[in-house]
């Protein structure tokens, strides 16, 4: 129908940090409240979009009727992603972890006797990547978040490129745009067709703006 137009639609979209384990207490996360993912979870699924959601650990409530799957670290969030598959559409708004500890140890690391001590890292797979990569299982639309701490538009044009994905939300994470864990995104939307700023807004008037966007892309509607 008109005004659900996504109906019968699979989505699929990743919110959240992730947690990587330095030892059964201590990690390494992102800083990310989960906001704007869930925000995009919850407007799809009023266009009628049959959701599933993967999130790292946030403290919010599951959007009604959406399907939620918890991970912890970009490897779980990874795995969970492929196991959605296939998808229409695609949104990877976490901050997923780009490294983890090497070898996290099974008990409590002490401060004793050698503080502080160095954490070998590797890095993480990219799970937008993946999900963008050509193949049978990749969704009609793939798109990405970038946090640039100033107007690094050009990066964020060269990032949509690199990662493969179709549309990249490039938003200001700078410190005076009070952003993090904030009810408002300043973003700009990167597609082939160039870069489209869009006015600071609440989260979810992004999520609804980009849910209609996504729509139309798809059925030409909403
Ligand atoms: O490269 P950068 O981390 O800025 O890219 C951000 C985008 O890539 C986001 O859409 C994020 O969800 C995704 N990403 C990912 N897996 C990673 C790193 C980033 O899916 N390991």
């Amino acid at each position: 129908s008109a005004d659900r137009p996504l109906i019968g639609r699979k989505a699929l979209v990743t919110a959240g940090p992730t947690h990587e384990p330095i030892d059964p207490v201590r990690f390494i996360a992102n800083r990310s409240s989960g906001k704007q993912g869930y925000a995009i979870a919850a407007a799809l699924h009023d266009m009628g979009a049959d959701v599933t959601l993967v999130s790292g650990p946030t403290t919010l409530p599951t959007p009604a009727g959406v399907q939620r799957i918890d991970v912890e670290t970009a490897r779980e969030m990874l795995a969970a992603c492929r196991r959605a598959l296939p998808v229409d559409i695609a949104v990877c708004v976490a901050a997923v972890g780009d490294w983890r500890p090497t070898a996290p140890s099974t008990v409590k690391l002490k401060k004793t006797p050698v503080t502080p001590r160095a954490l070998e890292l590797i890095e993480n797979p990219d799970i937008l990547a993946e999900i963008s990569r050509p193949g049978p299982e990749r969704p009609q639309l793939v798109v990405g978040f970038a946090a640039e701490t100033d107007a690094h538009l050009a990066d964020a044009v060269h990032k949509r490129q690199r990662k493969g994905c179709d549309w990249l939300v490039a938003n200001d994470v700078s410190p005076g745009a009070d952003i993090f864990g904030s009810a408002e995104n300043q973003v700009s939307l990167v597609s082939e067709a160039g870069v489209d700023p869009w006015p600071r807004m609440p989260k979810n008037a992004v999520a609804a703006r980009l849910a209609t966007l996504i729509a139309r892309h798809l059925v030409g509607d909403g």
